[in-house]
């Protein structure tokens, strides 16, 4: 077991930082097949090919041959008390060793029991023996992929009476039970902050950051007395500087822009994401603008059920 779990680790190590990412979205793709955007990579919802043969598993392909690609998953439910989907795991170690992907992630969430899946992101209880169980889940999961899984944290609007680890711990035992690897979401750090009171800063200092293989940024809606995490508009300043903050702590890590709902056209998703930039580097930020709340209602958090049907063919 150790054997295993430092191998994980050092492949881990050993990930490359392909730089600046965009989700790959159905709206974008005729742009990119069309005219090869200077991308450096794209992340794709595993489960989006997963079940898919013929034309958009083709796509996939064409993608995989121009462009590094790494697959994110939103169904492997790894703090459910069900037992482990052999068939999903299956199907999911079938479309890795087609698209070749640099690494495979999920969240650090359940999405389900009894075969249900909620297409929703739902939050764990963070205690000894939810460590214990998701650890070991993430064991097989590995062993049974022949790879290291990266995992990410989720946006949470509740915290459990009964956890008793803060979520930055509970992250890094996972990394030294496993050997997995890490996906900052620098903007559901903001969120869950805002949300649970904890300080953010303080969160992604905590973390172990020689674990930390990717970084997500995202926009999210401010409703005043909670943020819904809504991938559906610009990254605010605030997360903009916590990711400042994780780039230098991290010595800088392949990131990706979450953009799920309200989808610009291709020009604009990605000038957003150059906006990153700016914050690479240990120059002044810009000034700050504060947020203002938004009191729109239809928000919709963890957008997992149109993200998965995104991709209409
Ligand atoms: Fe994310």
């Amino acid at each position: 077991m150790k054997e295993k779990r430092d191998e994980y680790s050092d492949a881990v190590k050993n990930l490359p930082n392909p730089g600046l990412g965009l989700g790959l979205r159905s709206k974008h793709f005729s742009y990119i097949l069309e005219r090869n955007p200077a991308v450096d990579w794209f992340e794709v919802i595993s489960e989006n090919f997963m079940d898919s043969a013929g034309r958009p598993r083709h796509v996939l392909r064409q993608l995989a041959e121009r462009y590094p690609v790494v697959m994110h998953g939103v169904s492997l439910s790894i703090g459910s008390t069900d037992p482990l989907n052999r068939q999903y795991l299956t199907k999911l170690k079938s479309l890795a060793e087609e698209v070749k992907p640099l690494w495979i992630s999920d969240h650090l969430c359940w999405t389900g029991v009894n075969s249900l899946n909620t297409h929703d992101l739902l939050p764990v209880v963070l205690n000894e023996e939810s460590l214990k169980h998701i650890c070991s889940r993430i064991n097989q999961i590995q062993d049974f992929l022949e790879r290291p899984v990266v995992f990410e944290n989720p946006s949470t609007y509740l915290t459990f009476k009964q956890s008793t680890i803060a979520e930055w711990d509970f992250l890094r035992y996972m990394t030294e039970e496993t050997g997995c690897g890490l996906l900052l979401d620098v903007n559901n750090v903001y969120v869950s902050g805002f949300n649970n009171d904890f300080d953010p800063v303080h969160y992604i200092d905590q973390l172990p950051h020689d674990k930390i293989v990717q970084m997500h940024i995202a926009g999210h809606q401010h409703c005043g007395t909670h943020i819904i995490d809504t991938h559906d508009r610009n990254v605010v300043q605030d997360v903009w500087k916590l990711f400042a903050q994780a780039w230098q702590l991290t010595g800088g890590v392949a990131t990706l822009l979450e953009w799920d709902s309200n989808i610009p056209d291709f020009e604009a998703y990605q000038a957003e994401l150059l906006k990153a930039k700016q914050y690479m580097s240990s120059l002044p930020l810009v000034a700050d603008e504060p947020e203002k709340p938004d009191q729109n209602i239809e928000a919709v958090s963890n957008p997992v059920d149109f993200l998965v049907s995104d991709f209409k063919w």
